[in-house]
C-alpha cells in the first residue's frame, strides 16, 4: 500500500525534499506500524529539512522527529491495534524514517501511550519542543527550584519550547520572566503566563563572569552568551535547565556561578531520554498543561507546507508551535 511522505534526498551535496508516494513495504524494520494523524516542525526539523545541519545521517530519508497517531499493526507486547501513541526523537529523522508521512514503522520501545486528555493533534502541538520544556521543568524541580523560590527566566520565549515552558511554569505557580527578541509579541507571552517580558539583547552580548543575582531558575533555548549571562545572574543554589543552541553551541562562561553560588547547570536531552522519564514527562504534561494556552500557541499546516515553514523557523519568524496535518 502506498502513502504520502515528504522524502529528503541528497545529490552533489545539495539537499532537497519532495512529496512522494511511498510504498509501505519500503518502511524500515520495526514491530509497530502507526497510521499517523499529525507531526510537527521543531527547530531540529527545520535544520534537517533545509539540510543546514547534518541531522539526517543517510539519504533518502523521511524527516520528522515527532509523530502521533493510531497503531495499525503490532507484534510488540506493549501496544495493540487501535492504541493512540506518540513518538519523540530516538532515531527518527536521523537514521530511521520519521513523522512527515502518513505511516511509520518503528521499534515499539520508542512509543508512549498518549494520555487520554490529549488528542493526537494536542500531542503534536506539544511535540519534542513541549516535551523538552516539561523535562526542563522536572529538572528545576529536581534541583529544588520551587514556585516560592523566586523568578524563573525563560529564554527564546516566543519559540516552541519557550512558549510551552511559560505556560507550564505559570500554571504550576512560578513567576515567569520571558526573554524575547520579539517585543511586539509581549501580549502573546503575557497571555501564556509571563509576568514580565524582557528584551533578549540584555542577555545576548558578552557579559561578566558573575553578576547581580536575579533568577531562582531558568530554562534556556538559546545557549552561547545568553546562557553564560543567565548563569552569571542565577541566585545562590539556583538551577538552569539548558537544551538549546538558537544563538550558538558555544558557552563562553566561567566557573564562578558554580563555585561561588552553588548554581546547577542541568543539561536536557530529549532524543535519547530513558522511557521512565518520558512517561513521567507526558503524565505531568497531562496534568499541568492548559489546553487553551496550547491552542493559542499553535497553528496547523499541511505536509506540502513543511519546507516553507522550515525556512521561517530558521529565520526566527515562527511564533509558538506548528502542527502538520499529514492527511490534509
Ligand atoms: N536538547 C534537546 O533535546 C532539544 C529539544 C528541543 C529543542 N532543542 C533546541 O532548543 C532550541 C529551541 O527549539 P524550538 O523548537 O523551540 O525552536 P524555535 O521554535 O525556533 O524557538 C527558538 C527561539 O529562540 C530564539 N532565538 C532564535 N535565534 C536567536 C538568537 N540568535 N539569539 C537569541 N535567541 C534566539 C527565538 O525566540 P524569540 O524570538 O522569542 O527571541 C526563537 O523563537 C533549538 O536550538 C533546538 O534545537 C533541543
Amino acid at each position: 500500500m502506498n502513502f504520502q511522505a515528504l522524502l529528503a534526498s541528497k545529490t552533489d551535496d545539495k539537499t532537497s525534499t519532495a512529496l512522494v508516494d511511498f510504498d509501505e513495504a519500503d518502511l524500515m524494520p520495526g514491530d509497530v506500524t502507526v497510521a499517523i494523524d499529525y507531526s510537527t516542525v521543531n527547530y531540529k526539523d527545520a535544520l534537517a529539512v533545509s539540510g543546514r545541519a547534518p541531522v539526517i545521517r543517510h539519504y533518502p530519508l523521511i524527516p520528522g522527529i515527532d509523530f502521533a497517531g493510531t497503531v495499525q499493526a503490532s507484534s510488540h507486547a506493549g501496544f495493540a491495534v487501535g492504541d493512540r501513541v506518540v513518538a519523540n526523537g530516538w532515531g527518527l529523522s536521523q537514521t530511521h524514517h520519521g513523522g512527515f508521512a502518513q505511516r511509520a514503522r518503528v521499534n515499539g520501545d520508542w512509543l508512549v501511550q498518549l494520555p487520554d486528555v490529549f488528542s493526537t493533534r494536542d500531542a503534536m502541538a506539544i511535540g519534542t519542543a513541549g516535551y523538552t520544556a516539561m523535562l526542563s521543568v522536572l529538572a528545576l524541580e529536581h534541583a529544588q527550584v520551587m514556585p516560592d523560590s523566586g523568578d524563573v527566566l525563560v529564554t527564546g520565549a516566543g519559540g516552541g519550547a519557550g512558549s510551552i515552558a511559560i505556560a507550564l511554569l505559570s500554571r504550576l505557580g512560578y513567576r515567569v520572566v520571558a526573554s524575547t527578541g520579539r517585543l511586539a509579541e509581549t501580549d502573546y507571552l503575557r497571555q501564556l503566563g509571563a509576568a514580565e517580558v524582557i528584551d533578549r539583547r540584555t542577555l545576548s552580548e558578552p557579559g561578566v563572569p558573575i553578576a547581580r543575582e536575579r533568577w531562582a531558575g531558568a530554562i534556556d533555548s538559546v545557549g552561547s552568551h545568553t546562557l553564560a549571562n543567565v548563569l552569571a545572574q542565577t541566585r545562590y543554589r539556583g538551577a538552569v535547565a539548558a537544551f538549546g543552541l538558537a544563538q550558538g553551541t558555544d558557552l563562553p562562561a566561567s566557573v564562578l556561578p558554580f563555585i561561588l553560588r552553588n548554581v546547577t547547570l542541568a543539561g536536557i536531552d530529549s532524543v535519547n531520554a530513558p522511557q521512565p522519564l518520558r512517561l513521567q514527562a507526558w503524565a505531568r504534561l497531562a496534568s499541568a498543561l492548559d489546553l487553551d494556552k496550547l491552542a493559542s500557541a499553535t497553528s496547523v499546516v499541511a505536509l506540502a507546507d513543511v519546507p516553507r515553514i522550515a525556512d521561517q523557523v530558521l529565520q526566527g519568524q515562527v511564533r509558538g508551535r506548528v502542527v502538520v496535518d499529514v492527511n490534509a
